[in-house]
């Protein structure tokens, strides 16, 4: 293997992206800063700093809104395709991985100057797979399915960039959710909505369509502390030559992962016993999870408010909207009008037909997307509008 200076001591100034879904680049910034991050600059889909590796490391780990955390390795200007190549040969590949590694080149093609978007990975490939021969090693193989090594490209009219991802498996693969139903929510959106929302992580927070339990869950890790991905173990800056493994240990090993108690009360029902069982399950792999109560019932069995401060849901959303959806949707806003009176309640759907017949005046609406999913994000606040007596 290639003998690189070991990366906590070299390298300081490394620009570092991380990559997180539409409409959550803010939200990112914002959680980076509270990290320690303050030279944070917004990009699409993406927000970018400069740091040492051992940041990189601790980014992995620490961010609950990104999906992945790149390493730039090279930018080039873009006039023809031969620059893609070019550049891609320049690299010393041969000090990031070894041959034996499998890689692929993923990314994002935002011009119109290639014959197919799919070309320029092809070229980023070739040049790797060349800068091997050309220093008499055997090829590289690829592997799209589970490659060691992701190398990524971002290519716009004028420039690309050539970056490796140091996360390999997007970081909404925590590794704790062993059980899901049919819809649940990614868990990085699931963050990113918690940390939009504005919840002060002391109001009592309750989820009454809770699933499998993805927002319990995410609501926990921010109010402990304990970083979103402690249950990962897949981490693809683990299989580059520079990566130095007492580094990592440190920054793993003194996250925070048990706690006596929960700093609010978190909790939640759905009316699936199935589900209720799930989320339980998801739940029983952290220190907190027997602090959160998760019940069975039909959230219009709740008829008082119990001590709840916070609501974050989301409630059942088909494309083809059902009968038995808009009635669902109706007897929500009765019930958030009514039983949860001041209560502020924020829901994320894609279902427009349902928010119509939730019957309330939102007092935010912020578009995002739940994966590929355009979903809304509203919040309501209710009050009561009995007149005052006496
Ligand atoms: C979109 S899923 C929620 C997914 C969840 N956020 C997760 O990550 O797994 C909607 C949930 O609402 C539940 N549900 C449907 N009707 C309900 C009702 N009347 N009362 C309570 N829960 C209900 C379903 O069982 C389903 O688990």
């Amino acid at each position: 293997m290639p003998t690189n200076p070991k990366p906590a001591e070299s390298h300081n100034n490394l620009t570092i992206t991380l990559k997180c879904f539409f409409g959550f680049e803010q939200v990112l910034k914002e959680e980076l800063e509270e990290l320690g991050f303050t030279d944070c600059r917004l990009g699409n889909r993406a927000v970018s700093l400069t740091g040492t590796w051992k940041d990189v490391y601790f980014l992995n780990l620490y961010s609950r809104c990104a999906i992945s955390v790149l390493v730039e390795i090279t930018r080039f200007a873009f006039r023809s395709e031969q620059d893609l190549y070019d550049a891609s040969l320049s690299v010393k590949w041969s000090n990031w991985f070894h041959e034996s590694q499998t890689f692929v080149v993923r990314g994002a093609i935002q011009t119109q100057k290639v014959r197919n978007t799919h070309y320029p990975f092809l070229l980023i490939k070739d040049g790797i797979v060349d800068h091997f021969r050309e220093n008499n090693k055997e090829r590289p193989s690829i592997d799209t399915k589970h490659p060691k090594i992701v190398i990524d490209l971002y290519l716009n009219d004028k420039e690309g960039v050539i970056s490796v991802n140091t996360s390999g498996l997007p970081l909404f693969q925590r590794g704790y959710r062993t059980s899901t139903g049919i819809a649940p929510i990614n868990e990085v959106v699931a963050a990113s909505l918690i940390r939009l929302s504005g919840w002060d992580r002391k109001q009592a927070f309750y989820d009454p369509f809770c699933g499998s339990g993805t927002l319990l869950i995410e609501a926990a890790l921010l109010a402990t502390g304990i970083p979103s991905n402690i249950e990962r173990t897949h981490y693809a800056f683990k299989n580059l030559a520079n990566f130095d493994a007492d580094v990592w240990d440190n920054i793993y090993e003194n996250a925070p992962r048990v706690v006596r108690s929960l700093p609010c009360s978190i909790s939640g029902s759905d009316i699936s016993d199935e589900m209720v069982i799930k989320a339980r399950r998801n739940l029983r792999g952290f220190s907190f999870g027997r602090f959160i109560e998760v019940s069975s019932k039909d959230f219009r069995e709740i008829t008082d408010k119990n001590g709840i401060e916070f609501i974050l849901t989301n409630p059942p959303y088909d494309e083809r909207m059902q009968l038995e959806d808009e009635e669902l949707y109706q007897h929500l806003g009765t019930w958030m009008k009514h039983t949860m009176q001041e209560v502020p309640t924020w829901i994320i759907s894609s279902n427009k037909e349902g928010f119509h017949a939730i019957g309330l005046k939102p007092s935010k609406k912020i578009e995002v997307f739940n994966g590929d999913i355009k979903c809304s994000f509203r919040r309501y606040d209710t009050y009561d509008s009995k007149p005052n007596v006496g």
